[in-house]
């Protein structure tokens, strides 16, 4: 019996597709090191745990469909406090930015409406696109320009009447890139000219390095009604999975599809929003003490790497990933190799591969996203792995 061809046709994320060699290695004995995905080592504030343990209803009720009030009111206060205007009421909890991006596509764009985003984009987009039916299209950001947006005419170029909405996330996932006040705004303008939503996913805000100035979608007040904005406590506060995140809008239809498609599937996790609310009130000291961290992990990943025969890399600027490019033919077949069939002291690692990165895969072929989410000694061990490892595959790959 076939299943649909919808699901036929959704690709395995990029992140996650080489996880049955990773299980495999590590019932074959091997210490896997995770630079596949951004799950962050950093511990979660301890004030999430003691609002779990300090829940007192007998009962585990649902939740509001919304969100508690107190976490929405709570995440309206930290936006404030960052200079971004939205009540609690333009506010919607949902199950990690993942969900608030569905909820935002389905509600922004009808089957086979195009979604304009930048090549390379998160690879979890894919899967969202497919299940609502969205169209890809891509504009090309490349290494040599530090990833930066092309020009307003040649992001033009790519748009056709059905071209209904922006996606991008800043800091870019996986690129790093921050963008500038004056690409927010070229994004704006373009999206007014053409009256296109802008589905802005912010969860990277508070990773930026080098003294790097993050700017929001959320300060252009002339597209607050086209505005969707994307969030979520799992990068912010190291609290992945704790899955949870929200959307923002102050265009009223959109807060009124969203609120059915809420109440379609009922709640979010109770316990989980509790621990949330308490994580808004964490001191600004903790974002930059694990700033600090995460840029030395950066430094020490960048110049791992830069001393890796072959591999071009560029310097992140923000969010915690870093995406080189590897002198191998097919990065999918060496990521699954170093699973498979590589080991250094009885250790090696799991890399997400550039492929499901890119629109055209075949763009990708040479690029590996690496998450620095993980301690610098473990950073260090994992790009000896890499520099062994290469050196090996690519020794088997010449005959030699
Ligand atoms: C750019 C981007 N958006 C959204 C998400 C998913 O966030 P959440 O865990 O809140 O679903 C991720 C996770 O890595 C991400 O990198």
């Amino acid at each position: 019996m076939n299943i649909s061809k919808r699901g036929q046709g959704i690709e395995f994320s990029a992140i996650r597709m080489l996880t049955p060699y990773a299980d495999q290695a590590v019932r074959q004995g091997k210490k896997v090191y995770h630079l596949n995905i951004g799950a962050p080592d950093v511990e979660t504030p301890q004030a999430f745990f003691d609002a779990v343990r300090n829940f007192e209803e007998k009962t585990l009720a649902y939740a509001p469909s919304k969100g508690f009030e107190a976490l929405r009111k709570a995440t309206s206060n930290y936006y404030k406090s960052i200079g971004i205007d939205f009540d609690m009421d333009e506010i919607y909890i949902t199950q990690g930015a993942s969900e608030a991006l569905d909820f935002a596509l389905t509600t922004c764009i009808d089957v086979g409406d195009e979604i304009i985003t930048c090549d390379p984009y998160y690879s979890n987009y894919q899967t969202y696109l497919d299940l609502t039916g969205a169209v890809c299209r891509t504009f090309e950001t490349k290494v040599e320009d530090g990833y930066r947006l092309p020009a307003k005419k040649d992001i033009e170029k790519i748009l056709r009447p059905r071209s209904r909405a922006f996606l991008l996330s800043n800091p870019g996932n996986p690129t790093g890139a921050v963008y500038t006040k004056e690409e927010i705004q070229m994004i704006a303008e373009i999206a007014i000219e053409r009256d296109m939503f802008i589905i802005a996913d912010e969860v990277y805000r508070e990773f930026v390095y080098d003294g790097e100035v993050f700017y929001s979608f959320a300060n252009v007040k002339e597209i607050e009604d086209r505005l969707v904005l994307l969030d979520s406590i799992s990068k912010r506060f190291s609290a992945c999975g704790a899955r949870i995140g929200s959307l923002a809008c102050k265009n009223k239809k959109v807060l009124e599809c969203v609120n059915k498609l809420c109440n379609g599937r009922l709640s979010v996790s109770t316990l989980d929003q509790y621990g949330a609310a308490e994580l808004y009130n964490t001191d600004k000291s903790y974002f930059q003490e694990v700033n600090k961290q995460y840029q030395k992990r950066r430094d020490v990943i960048y110049q791992g790497l830069i001393d890796i025969p072959g591999v071009k890399v560029e310097k992140t600027k923000g969010a915690f990933y870093i995406f080189p490019e590897f002198p191998v033919e097919d990065t999918l077949d060496f990521a699954k190799w170093l699973l498979t069939d590589f080991e250094l002291g009885g250790e090696t690692v799991m890399v997400a591969p550039g492929q499901g990165f890119y629109r055209d895969p075949e763009k990708g072929k040479t690029k590996l996203r690496l998450a620095f989410v993980i301690n610098e000694q473990d950073i260090k061990k994992s790009v000896k792995i890499l520099k062994a490892g290469l050196e090996e595959y690519q020794r088997i790959k010449s005959g030699i």
